[in-house]
């Protein structure tokens, strides 16, 4: 039951003979995250993308927010992608331009009619809630991975997402900035009640964020429960990741 944001059935995608998503079901509920977890290479970055369109997937039901994503037209396309935030893996700051400047680009792209007093109210508040308001003049070269994951992260809020899609958001980080930036997520859901998936190698970090947990192996989700259920498996496929 409950009210979905994201169904998604039968879902295939290959890459030539590198069948990468061979049968992919997820439901996920409006105010719920999901976690998946799954070995390098195995086809994680790839389902997010396909819930975006960044790549178009070969057969299956994708609806978001009540939109067949293979269907839409690019105006279509468009709109739904200003309700989905995408945190890329590795941030994917604009080098170029300030910290500010990175913040005020998806504002200037979808609501040309800001004035400038509320864009950099705007640009503040998100920069507060991630706790970077110091950094609001400074170069991505000059952040600490940390701090640039932390500034994705505010530029992908600043436009209050009903969804968001985070690729390995604590990979690469110290326990203790993972730690921060899970919570931060947990934080993020809290004021703006929307759903979530988190790709993650951290077990911590989804444990913190999820209410499920899915493994994706072969091409489907090899196994899906809560933290406390899967923690349970005596399969090493699953076990490993909780030791
Ligand atoms: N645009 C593309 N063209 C061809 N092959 C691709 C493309 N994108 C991904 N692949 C292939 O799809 C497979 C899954 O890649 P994906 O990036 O989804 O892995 P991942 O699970 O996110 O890994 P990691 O944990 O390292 O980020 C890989 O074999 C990759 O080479
Ligand atoms: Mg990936």
């Amino acid at each position: 039951m409950g009210d979905k944001v994201i169904e998604i059935e039968g879902l295939k995608k290959s890459f030539g003979d590198n069948h990468v998503l061979k049968n992919i079901n997820l439901e996920l509920n409006r105010g719920k995250n999901i976690a998946v977890i799954g070995k390098s290479g195995i086809g994680k970055s790839v389902l997010t993308k396909c819930i975006v369109r960044l790549i178009q997937p070969d057969e299956g039901k994708v609806v978001v927010l009540g939109k067949e994503v293979p269907l839409l037209d690019i105006d279509e396309l468009d709109q739904l992608r200003k309700r989905v935030g995408y945190l890329f893996q590795g941030g994917a700051l604009y080098d170029s331009m300030t910290v500010r400047e990175n913040l005020e680009f998806p504002i200037r792209r979808t609501q040309l009619s800001k004035q400038n007093a509320e864009l950099k109210g705007l640009v503040e508040d998100a920069l507060e809630s991630v706790g970077l308001i110091d950094a609001i003049d400074k170069m991505p070269s000059e952040l600490s991975g940390g701090m640039r994951k932390r500034v994705g992260l505010a530029r992908t809020l600043i436009l209050k997402p009903e969804i968001i899609l985070y690729d390995e958001p604590t990979t690469g980080l110290d326990p203790v900035t993972s730690l921060g930036i899970s919570e931060l997520i947990m934080s993020v859901q809290e004021k703006l009640n929307n759903s979530s998936i988190i790709i993650t190698h951290d077990i911590k970090c989804a444990r913190i964020t999820s209410n499920e947990i899915k493994l994706l192996k072969d091409g489907t989700f090899y196994a899906s429960g809560t933290f406390e259920e899967l923690k349970k498996s005596k399969e090493k496929e699953i076990s490993a990741y909780f030791n």
